[in-house]
């Protein structure tokens, strides 16, 4: 089974450590009176992700699926999770919704949100964020937890390795670390840096982040905002090639 963490109050992460990559892939639930998972997983860890969500929960009683972008680590086993939770919903951008998931995915519609509206699940309530191209795909969004302060932030701080399953010391470094090491292979371009790059990273440093529950790697807790303003100086240094015009910064 995927190994469980409570990361803040009612919020689980679910981690999986694939050896062959070198990397984890975390799934995060949050236990509330409608049950939100965020990033289903990607095929081959449904089994053990599925047994993990199902020692927390009803699985029955899972509402909304959500997830950033259309790729299979996000939403790959939409349809295994939507079969097993007969009332569950995704949700996910508008963008999302009307360019891929209810198409190719869902196997019911899914709520397609547009950017600053609020899902409650209960006693929590998320912000919506759109945030094209971040960290990457047209459709992407994350979601805010606002009792917490808690970021879902998807690839963002994307680290490598099997490290803890939360840390209050720095990620910027082994973010880095992994960024440019995937630069020199098959991975390269792993993001975009485009003109909405250093506004998003900036906006979500604005909410003063407590956690950022990221996908692959460790959960930081500390000053989020100020890793997001160093997430923006590394996406310069490894995106951006030598010789460019500069940027705005932030
Ligand atoms: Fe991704
Ligand atoms: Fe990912």
């Amino acid at each position: 089974m995927a190994q469980i963490t409570e990361v803040a109050s009612d919020l689980f992460r679910i981690t999986t450590f694939v050896e062959p990559f070198n990397l984890q892939f975390s799934q995060f639930l949050l236990r509330d009176e409608e049950p939100l998972l965020f990033h289903t997983g990607p095929r081959a860890l449904f089994p053990g992700v599925k047994e993990a969500v199902a020692s927390l929960i009803d699985l029955q009683q899972l509402r909304w699926i959500g997830f950033s972008h259309f790729e299979s680590d996000e939403c790959g086993t939409l349809p295994e999770w939507q079969t097993v939770a007969p009332q569950s919903m995704a949700v996910c951008s508008m963008v999302g919704k009307l360019v891929s998931v209810d198409d190719c995915l869902a196997l019911r519609p899914a709520k397609g949100m547009t950017d600053g509206e609020v899902l409650q699940t209960g006693k929590y309530r998320f912000r919506f964020l759109a945030t094209p191209h971040v960290p990457h795909c047209w459709e992407a969004a994350l979601l805010f937890e606002e009792t917490h302060r808690t970021l879902l932030c998807s690839d963002l701080f994307h680290q490598g390795g099997d490290g803890e399953p939360v840390t209050q010391s720095e990620v910027i470094g082994r973010c880095r670390k992994v960024l440019t090491e995937y630069q020199q292979g098959p991975l390269a371009n792993y993001m975009p840096y485009c003109t909405l790059t250093e506004p998003t990273l900036k906006r979500l440093a604005a909410l003063k982040p407590k956690t950022l529950a990221t996908m692959h790697g460790s959960v930081y807790v500390g000053d989020g905002a100020q890793a997001l303003h160093d997430l923006a100086g590394v996406f310069r240094e490894v995106f951006v090639p030598p010789g460019s015009p500069s940027t705005i910064s932030v």
